[in-house]
């Protein structure tokens, strides 16, 4: 038996909707093939189809541990092979690890016919986070199974909320070319504080309330106004060489909104595509680094769908 599947790269956060905000990409999008074969006990075994490699022990592997977890809570005994053509680069904000856990739970799910939820493949998807990143956060897991933008709330059990995006939302990503330090999501948040003060909390709160307003009367401008975090990304953007530079370079050409793209070091920008070019946006986040004399790479998409057989 063998399944294809795809799940997508995604942008997570949106400004200080931190762990439990995120939107899907429309490209790129991480693939697996699973192949399972008759055997006597469970053996997950990884194959590397692409460029960009991932480890090669399924239980260090952040798709090879969710389809463990699967395998193990389902009482699957069979010799399972998953091929990864790993297409999201790593460690550039764009839950590069939460497309492959996503794919991998989707396939699983599709491989053996095991009727899961959504909320069911986050959850299993959140053991590849945990494993890759050092913490099971299921903000880019939830986007990359879903697709959309996404809300998601951990009580026992991670619960996903998805919205359909405005049709004319167009989505920015602008990388810049930085050496990036050891784990970087680990380290990216090693540095968040961990108490803040009530007027910052308001303030947050009702940013990220805009944001999910805006999702769900479809106000691209209204989500962009909410793109706005003095919490997260007040400590994140010293890490950022240009941040402030690419954000009102970012906002002179249109852009509705601007934040760091999950843990960094990219930056997403919104905008309407009726009303603005989001090449001309791009380019100008490129000269808003370039100001801070860091090189940095773009490019245009739109919000996309979720995990999907192939
Ligand atoms: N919410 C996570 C963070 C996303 O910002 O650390 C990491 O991809």
């Amino acid at each position: 038996m063998k399944v294809t599947v795809e799940a997508p790269a995604s942008s997570a956060n949106l400004g200080p909707g931190f762990d439990v905000f995120a939107i899907a990409l429309d490209s790129p999008r991480d693939r697996l093939t699973l192949r399972s074969e008759s055997a006597q006990r469970l053996s997950v075994e990884m194959e590397q189809a692409g460029d960009i490699v991932t480890p090669n022990s399924a239980a260090k592997n952040g798709a090879g541990a969710v389809c463990l977890a699967i395998a193990r809570d389902f009482g699957i005994k069979k010799r399972i092979c998953v091929e990864i053509t790993k297409r999201v680069p790593i460690g550039l904000g764009m839950g590069s690890s939460g497309a492959s856990a996503a794919a991998a739970a989707f396939g699983m799910n599709e491989l053996f016919g095991l009727g899961m939820s959504g909320d069911d493949m986050i959850l299993y998807s959140g053991k590849g986070e945990q494993v890759t990143s050092g913490t099971a956060h299921y903000d880019n897991v939830s986007a990359s199974v879903l697709g959309g933008f996404v809300v998601v709330r951990v009580a026992e059990r991670p619960t996903a909320i998805k919205y359909d995006p405005p049709a004319d939302l167009a989505l920015v990503l602008v990388t810049p070319l930085l050496e990036l330090p050891e784990r970087k999501t680990e380290y990216t948040r090693s540095v968040i504080p961990k108490m803040i003060e009530l007027n910052m909390m308001v303030s947050n709160v009702a940013n990220a309330s805009m944001i999910v307003s805006g999702f769900a009367i479809g106000n691209i401008e209204m989500i962009g106004a909410g793109m706005r975090d003095r919490v997260v990304e007040e400590a994140r953007k010293k890490l950022i060489p240009g941040y402030d530079s690419v954000k009102r370079h970012a906002m002179d050409a249109g852009a509705a909104g601007v934040c760091i793209s999950g843990a960094g070091p990219s930056m997403l920008a919104i905008l309407d595509r009726r009303k603005h070019d989001p090449r001309a946006v791009m380019d100008n986040m490129v000269a808003g680094f370039g100001a801070a004399e860091v090189d940095s790479d773009g490019f245009v998409t739109k919000v996309g769908g979720g995990a999907a057989r192939v």
